[in-house]
């Protein structure tokens, strides 16, 4: 999900009062502009926002970010046909990968480090161990680049704050099932596009020594690249790729992420180049990400049209199949609501049917602090467990 962090390196200066565009979600969220009674507004941009407990915490200002920064060119590609070959699906594959990001450790984007249980949270081991027991595997640990590196990104690590990310990652894979590990940093660190590359590879290094032995441990280079050189991504990735590697940790899948928020949609216009990419284990798997709504930011509940789904996905499809790679559509949600439905429906069909190169979905999200949140999965209250998990499990 597009979150606050783009806003800071995007920001031009004008202030932004909380919930003057955009809705505040997460935590304690009204489901108007504003959180109810005993929470704070504390972040908010075109895409995102987080309701905390409390009222201590600052409202922050942020920029709308300019419209080059989303990729409304491509927004015309929703009136295009739906490519009939691909509608006619057969759940033929079973996913290798399926389940949620969990959200958390990363929130509080504007306060670091914060602290725990005020600005972030880890994830429930409990909601993650009811959504194990309904046969989900996978789930991507959401956490925050500044708060497990405070002074660089070669310096030490946060010792509690690695020590309760440990435990999230072991609990889920001590239960059998996959845990991401997804520093969700958009190629930015401090709000600083990362530009040092081999300090990048360095950070990789010295965390996927930690999780060498673990080969459930799947590494997510970052989340999100946006707004910043195609080059760089390339290079990043590559850097991460090789600094994991390097560690020892040979065994481990590495998702890698593309620009423009690694957007299936225009993976092909934007994301070319990362066919380039190498490793050593020839395991990268092509993490995209994926929203219905009319300029595929995730932040509305309306869905274009029940085929939206397929329509914003085919290119990305064939793009994988052109260049021998797997991908896994790594954030996906829709509003609870049946055009959305009927479009999500169709989108994990056409993953299935195209499962020589589509190897999992997760969706966004599940986690403790999400609320009302019209995408939350978190159990057994969050609107989309309620609205769409029968409709997900028979996807496993
Ligand atoms: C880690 O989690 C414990 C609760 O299990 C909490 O008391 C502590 O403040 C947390 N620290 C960090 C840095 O997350
Ligand atoms: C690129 O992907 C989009 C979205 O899936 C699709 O509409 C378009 O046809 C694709 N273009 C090519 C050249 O594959």
């Amino acid at each position: 999900m597009k979150a606050s962090i783009v806003a800071g390196a995007l920001a031009t200066g004008a202030a932004a009062q909380s919930g003057a565009w955009g809705q505040c979600g997460g935590q304690g969220w009204s489901g108007a502009k504003t959180c109810i009674s005993g929470y704070t507004c504390t972040f908010v941009n075109d895409w995102y926002s987080q309701c905390l407990p409390g009222a201590a915490a600052p409202v922050t200002t942020t920029a709308k970010p300019t419209t080059t920064a989303q990729p409304t060119t491509l927004v015309t590609s929703k009136t295009s046909s739906p490519p009939a070959a691909t509608t006619s699906a057969v759940a033929n594959g079973k996913f290798k990968w399926f389940g949620f990001s969990e959200s958390g450790a990363e929130f509080g984007q504007d306060t670091y480090p914060g602290l725990w249980g005020k600005h972030f949270i880890f994830p429930d081991n409990n909601a993650i161990q009811t959504l194990i027991n309904q046969g989900y595997n996978t789930f991507r640990v959401d956490f925050a680049m500044e708060r497990l590196s405070p002074s660089s990104l070669t310096g030490s690590f946060d010792s509690a704050y690695l020590k309760n990310l440990t435990q999230s990652i072991n609990y889920i894979t001590n239960a059998g099932a996959y845990a991401v590990l997804d520093p969700h940093n958009y190629g930015r660190y401090f709000g600083n596009i990362i530009t040092d590359v081999n300090a990048f590879g360095t950070w990789w290094t010295n965390l996927a020594k930690l999780f060498a032995s673990n080969s459930r441990v799947v590494f997510d280079t970052n989340n999100e690249y946006n707004t910043m050189p195609q080059d760089l991504v390339l290079q990043l990735n590559q850097a991460a790729i090789n600094g994991i590697r390097s560690a020892g940790a040979t065994s481990q899948y590495i998702f890698v992420e593309g620009n423009s928020w690694t957007g299936a949609w225009t993976w092909n216009v934007t994301n070319n180049n990362l066919a380039a990419l190498t490793d050593s284990q020839n395991k990268i798997v092509y993490q995209m990400h994926q929203y219905l709504d009319s300029d595929g930011s995730g932040t509305s509940p309306n869905c274009v049209s029940t085929e939206i789904g397929v329509q914003r996905i085919v290119g990305a499809t064939k793009w994988l199949r052109d260049n021998g790679k797997v991908g896994i559509l790594g954030e996906f949600a829709g509003g609870p609501n049946s055009v959305c439905e009927t479009a999500i429906k169709g989108l994990l069909d056409h993953l299935k049917a195209n499962s020589d190169v589509w190897q999992g979905a997760l969706w966004w999200a599940a986690g403790p602090w999400w609320g009302d949140y019209m995408y939350s999965f978190e159990p057994p209250s969050g609107t989309a467990y309620q609205y769409y998990n029968n409709l997900l499990r028979s996807y496993q």
